[in-house]
């Protein structure tokens, strides 16, 4: 793990085009700063998204069509804020089905089954902590149909080839009639996805500079953080947007534990993020090239943003 984030920032600091991973965002700090960027009012992917699965559980519900006791697999659930008020309502239901969160993060994993016990005791949670395929490929031998829940944009981080890729994977891991709920960043008002990222308040370029502070920590290096910036673009033509990390001035940074020094020209940038808005022509098209049929489109009231519900 750590091993590959040394060797990947090692890639990415001697590329022509200087880039690091957003995955690698979300040390404990950056898991912190990403709970504050969800509170902020601009930050509306959030807000549109727990509207969604709160108002439209009933129908998400009934579209699944599955007549027998079914699962529940989310990939990623974080805090599992969003999902809460999905589960509430089908415990409230009497629906017999099973929740089977998967993440990387034990402490996550712990904190959101301890939650979910208090709170819906009657709910069933099989949570279990590991890679997402190996676990996915277990239930794939369960006789359940199952739901899988990939929420909150997290696509939109990746390259179109890669969700390709991604999604075939999902899809194989997965039975005739089994469901994916997508959360998926619709194209808008390019000043609204503006403000959601180069926010007045600075807390994304925060966000992004932890990055640096993350090296200096893991691998010994000697980043000011004051001479760098962030700057981020949104391009409305392709649904884009990017963000940079902006070097101040022409420096030299020593990162010891890779036995490197980086040259820095002034304003020298560093690509960190992609974060993918799309279409319902574009969503067609990912989900057709994946093998999957598009159910319907759960939307919010201003139609920032879809859950996306596909079927094998
Ligand atoms: C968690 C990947 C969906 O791209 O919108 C928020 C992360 N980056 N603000 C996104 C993020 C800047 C977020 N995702």
């Amino acid at each position: 793990m750590n091993d590959n984030f040394a060797k990947d920032v090692l890639v990415g600091l001697t590329a022509e085009y200087k880039h690091l991973s957003s995955k690698y965002f979300y040390d404990d700090n950056g898991s912190r700063i990403f709970q504050e960027i969800m509170k902020m009012p601009e930050y509306y992917l959030t807000d549109a998204e727990f509207e969604i699965l709160s108002m439209q559980s009933k129908q998400i519900f009934e579209a699944l069509k599955f007549s027998k006791p079914f699962n529940i697999i989310e990939l990623g659930p974080g805090d599992g804020f969003k999902t809460y008020k999905l589960l509430e309502y089908l415990v409230n239901q009497k629906v017999d089905f099973k929740y089977l969160p998967i993440d990387i993060s034990q402490e996550a994993i712990d904190i959101l089954s301890n939650t979910l016990n208090q709170r819906l005791p009657e709910l069933k949670v099989e949570p279990r902590v590991g890679d997402y395929f190996e676990v996915l490929s277990d239930i794939k031998d369960s006789d359940s149909p199952s739901l899988l829940l990939f929420l909150g944009s997290n696509i939109g981080n990746y390259k179109t080839d890669q969700i390709i890729e991604l999604l075939k994977l999902f899809n194989d891991n997965m039975k005739l009639g089994d469901k994916l709920l997508i959360g998926i960043d619709l194209k808008k008002n390019p000043i609204t996805i503006h403000n959601a990222y180069y926010d007045k308040h600075g807390i994304t370029k925060r966000f992004n500079l932890n990055l640096l502070l993350r090296i200096n920590r893991e691998l010994d290096a000697d980043f000011k953080i004051d001479d760098f910036d962030f700057y981020c673009h949104y391009n409305p033509d392709n649904g884009e947007v990017k963000s940079y990390i902006v070097s101040l001035r022409h420096q030299k940074v020593h990162i010891k534990k890779l036995n490197k020094i980086i040259d820095f020209e002034y304003n020298e940038l560093i690509w960190t993020e992609l974060s993918k808005k799309f279409d319902f022509d574009e969503i067609n098209d990912l989900a057709q090239r994946s093998n999957f049929k598009v159910n319907t489109n759960f939307l919010d009231c201003k139609h920032l943003f879809t859950d996306s519900l596909w079927e094998k």
